[in-house]
């Protein structure tokens, strides 16, 4: 079967964590494309061209241990501004997104341009205060020197830039569903998430 989950939102909204639950609840594979970029901000952080990191890609340089800090999540959003490096990185993650058994891919413009037909689509958003927070907790859990004015500030940097550039800029598509998780434990922004989907199937099986 092929059915594509497309799930969208701003920095640190809880997107992986649904985005594992529900494939995990389908028997889907799951994608994180911010990984893909994080990757390519990181070999800039090492000296190399952008574009030539993009092209090159490997799947053993998603592997890096330094992908999750937030040095990294600044350098993959300034790449990701880049047009050249996001053509360079569609093939894979349409390849992925059409596989067979299904697929869940978690971004900020898989419902817009990567997938733009996907079978059901999800925003997953929470307010920039409950984001910056999360992500201090788990930054710091990790023993990351941060501090929560850093990390919202941060957020916030992000947010502006991917919703502001001109290429595949972070929204909502038209046709998806937004889940607020700011008021939210995990398992009922999961169950959330599900109930949306579970629509989508059955509007499809119709
Ligand atoms: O985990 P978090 O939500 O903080 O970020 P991420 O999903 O790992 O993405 C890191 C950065 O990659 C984002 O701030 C975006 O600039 C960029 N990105 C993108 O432009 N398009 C995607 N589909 C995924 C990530």
């Amino acid at each position: 079967m092929r059915f594509t989950i497309a799930i969208d939102g701003p920095a640190a909204a809880g997107k992986g964590t649904i985005s594992k639950a529900v494939a995990a609840h389908y028997g889907f594979a799951h994608l994180d494309t911010g990984l893909l970029y994080r990757a390519v901000g990181a070999a800039t952080l090492d000296g190399k061209d952008p574009i030539e990191a993009a092209l090159t890609l490997v799947p053993k340089d998603l592997e890096r241990d330094d992908l999750r800090s937030a040095q990294v999540a600044q350098a993959a959003s300034r790449v990701a501004v880049i047009g050249e490096v996001r053509a360079a990185l569609l093939d894979f993650q349409h390849a992925f997104a059409r596989r067979d058994g299904g697929a869940v891919l978690d971004g900020r413009d898989i419902g817009t341009v990567i997938c733009p037909n996907a079978e059901a689509k999800l925003f997953v958003t929470a307010s920039a205060q409950v984001r910056a927070q999360r992500r201090y907790a788990e930054l710091s859990s990790k023993g990351a020197d941060v501090s929560l004015e850093q990390v919202l500030a941060d957020v916030k940097e992000r947010d502006a830039r991917d919703s502001e550039r001109a290429e595949a800029p972070m929204k909502p598509a038209e046709d998806s569903t937004t889940i607020d998780t700011s008021d939210l434990g995990i398992e009922e922004a999961i169950a959330k998430a599900v109930k949306a989907i579970e629509a989508r199937l059955s509007a499809r099986d119709r």
